[in-house]
């Protein structure tokens, strides 16, 4: 199951935004993550222990946070050939035992935050293409590394 190409366009319009500011961006996303969620936080060795207030305040935020929304930008730019990167991404979070599991439930994260970074810009084309992508080619192309 792949996503139309307005669903591709808009989804690119929208990364495009949020790629402006990557670090920015990294970190509310994961704010939100560990805010919505807050027993994700026991899955990263750096902040296993550690309260939301401490992890607002690492360096390691900003810099993860930003290496996280390059690798989405990467994929949403490339979402017609990104079976390659999502399989071995699939593999690599399988290594750091993340269930797929969470990458099922990690879309109203991204939309939530995409939502408070964006505010207005964030369309309804762009949420739905959003959705449309991670269930229908991420999600799947990153169960194929499991
Ligand atoms: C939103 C989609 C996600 C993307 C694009 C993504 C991407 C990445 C990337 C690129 C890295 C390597 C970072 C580095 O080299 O420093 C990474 C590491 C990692 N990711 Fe993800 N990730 C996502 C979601 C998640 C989720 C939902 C979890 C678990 C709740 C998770 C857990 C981890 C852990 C534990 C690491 C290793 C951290 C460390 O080395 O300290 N990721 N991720």
């Amino acid at each position: 199951m792949g996503i139309s190409a307005d669903q591709a366009k808009a989804l690119k319009d929208c990364i495009a935004v949020v790629a402006q500011n990557p670090d920015g961006n990294g970190k509310a996303l994961f704010i939100k993550m560990f805010e919505m969620n807050p027993g994700w936080v026991e899955k990263f060795p750096a902040w296993k222990g550690k309260s939301l207030d401490e992890i607002k305040a690492s360096d390691k935020i900003t810099n993860h946070g930003g290496k996280v929304i390059n690798e989405l930008a990467n994929w949403i730019n490339n979402i017609d050939s990104a079976s390659g990167i999502l399989k071995s991404q699939g593999t690599a979070h399988k290594g750091r035992s993340i269930g797929i599991e969470y990458f099922e439930n990690v879309l109203p994260v991204i939309d939530a935050t995409f939502a408070q970074q964006m505010g207005g810009a964030y369309t309804a084309a762009m949420k739905d293409a959003l959705k449309a992508a991670w269930t229908g080619v991420i999600v799947p192309g990153m169960k194929a590394g499991y």
